[in-house]
């Protein structure tokens, strides 16, 4: 069974088939049914072939002698017919020497000799006037033969049901051949031209649909235009992604649940662990439970850009103050740890369209990230330009091409003894990637690692504003 993976094809290959067997079998589905119900004398319809077929198989019985006369020979063909048709009467008149075939009906004959030799009968169907039996019907018709011109008669014969295969094999002649040859050709290329442009609409579905993933499930694929028998799978796959997208929300309210509901036995824990008398275990717990709180304090950072989800575009804030902020606050911490902290930007505001707690939190850990990756001594430098893109950089060991991607996973930390959870970064591409912004990583020139984050600039003409992401 040959099986098409391609709509195209099938239809093609179908229609090549179905055309083939129609074709083919008109004169027994359509040609015969037609002149039985419109023609009126529907026999008529039925003898033709009768008669044709009883002509062919006395062509074909036909022989010339050594001497050069014609006979009809009696071959089996011919005796099953005769047996068929008991008044079955046939003879061939040569119109050149004006004789009778060997064994032609004299008495049919009989009935044209006298304008056969002057006139020329290309087809003519007949009943002889004083034959009894009303159905009677015969051929007579000129035309060439292996044995030259000759006038064929015959007579008598009734329809039967074989006269339909007879006719079948007749109608597979070369010409038929051709034009269901064009037929077919024609039929394949409307076929293909309809699959392609019947499902064209689901091409446009199928490109929304490719670009929906866990931050985008709002979209949908629309069923304008698509063929009717293709809704009920475009509006299955849409009510999918709806159960989906239900389920995820469902799945991130019960984490920022969770996480409300355990911040306060943790922070419960921690005042009791304070309590407790100083020794290395009280330092080891203290600090497991201040991971685990920075976890907690990650998950409601991105529990909190969900609920706005849906919201309006964010608010505009100046990215200059913002940053300026959050350095400020980070530098005691970093100069604790013997590093520096420089910021630089523009003089005037950095107007971006962003929620200003996640831009804290994104910076923060930029900065704690790159603190903790700078070498003894030295100073990262905190960049904004007027485009909106912030830079941390750092001049620590760098992030290597391969880690450049991975890096921004969710619990993805190059060493398993470093101090962090692996969150950091994974929340601050999400959040980013939420306010219509990037965040990458490259190299500082001359080593270390230089993280960049390009936010839509909010830019005012006039009384409007307009956003802009710069494509640093
Ligand atoms: N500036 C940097 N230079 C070199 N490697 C870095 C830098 N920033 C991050 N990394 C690597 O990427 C990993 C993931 O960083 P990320 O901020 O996501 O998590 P974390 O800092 O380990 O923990 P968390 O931020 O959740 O407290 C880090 O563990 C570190 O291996
Ligand atoms: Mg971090």
């Amino acid at each position: 069974m040959i099986r098409f993976r391609s709509l195209s094809s099938l239809m093609v290959f179908f229609c090549i088939l179905g055309s083939m067997l129609a074709f083919f079998t008109t004169p027994i589905t359509v040609q015969i049914p037609f002149s039985y119900f419109l023609g009126g004398d529907h026999r008529q319809a039925l003898e033709v072939w009768t008669t044709k077929r009883a002509r062919a198989i006395m062509v074909e019985s036909l022989e010339r002698r050594p001497d050069g006369t014609l006979v009809i020979e009696m071959t089996p063909a011919l005796r099953a017919h005769l047996a068929a048709n008991p008044n079955f009467r046939y003879a061939v008149f040569d119109i050149q020497s004006g004789s009778l075939a060997a064994g032609s009906s004299e008495e049919l004959a009989s009935h044209f000799r006298h304008f056969l030799v002057d006139a020329e009968v290309f087809g003519s169907l007949f009943h002889l006037s004083g034959d009894a039996d009303a159905r009677s019907r015969g051929y007579i018709r000129t035309t060439k033969t292996r044995f030259g011109r000759l006038t064929t008669i015959v007579y008598g014969c009734q329809f039967h049901w074989d006269d339909l295969l007879f006719q079948l094999q007749a109608y597979a002649i070369p010409e038929n051949l051709f034009s269901y040859l064009v037929l077919a050709f024609v039929l394949s290329v409307v076929a293909w031209i309809v699959v392609r442009r019947g499902l064209s609409p689901l091409r446009a579905a199928a490109a929304t649909i490719a670009s929906v993933d866990v931050n985008c499930l709002n979209q949908r694929a629309s069923i304008a235009n698509i063929p009717t028998e293709l809704v009920p799978f475009v509006e299955a796959v849409n009510a999918a992604f709806e159960r989906v997208r239900k389920g995820v929300a469902l799945q991130k309210r019960f984490t920022a649940n969770s996480a409300h509901e355990l911040r306060t036995p943790i922070a419960i824990l921690r005042g009791r662990i304070e309590k407790l008398e100083e020794s290395p275990v009280k330092q080891d717990i203290e600090r497991d439970v201040k991971r685990i709180q920075t976890i907690l304090e990650q998950l409601l950072v991105l529990a909190q850009i969900e609920q706005r989800e849906g919201e309006l575009s964010p608010p505009e804030i100046d990215l200059r103050e913002t940053l300026l902020h959050t350095t400020a606050d980070y530098m005691p911490l970093a100069l604790a740890a013997n590093r520096h902290v420089a910021f630089e930007a523009p003089k005037g505001p950095v107007i971006s369209s962003a929620y200003r707690w996640a831009v804290e939190s994104v910076a923060m850990n930029l900065i704690e990230n790159a603190v903790r990756a700078e070498p003894k001594g030295g100073t990262v430098l905190i960049k904004l330009t007027e485009d909106a893109l912030f830079e941390v950089v750092d001049h620590g060991e760098g992030v290597s091409k391969e880690y450049r991607e991975i890096i921004f996973e969710p619990f993805w930390r190059k060493s398993e003894v470093s101090p962090g959870t692996g969150l950091g970064l994974a929340i601050a591409r999400e959040l980013i990637t939420k306010l219509n912004g990037r965040i990458w990583v490259e190299d500082t020139l001359g080593g270390g690692a230089t993280f960049k984050i390009a936010l839509p600039k909010v830019v005012r003409v006039g009384v409007s504003t307009r956003l802009q992401l710069s494509d640093a």
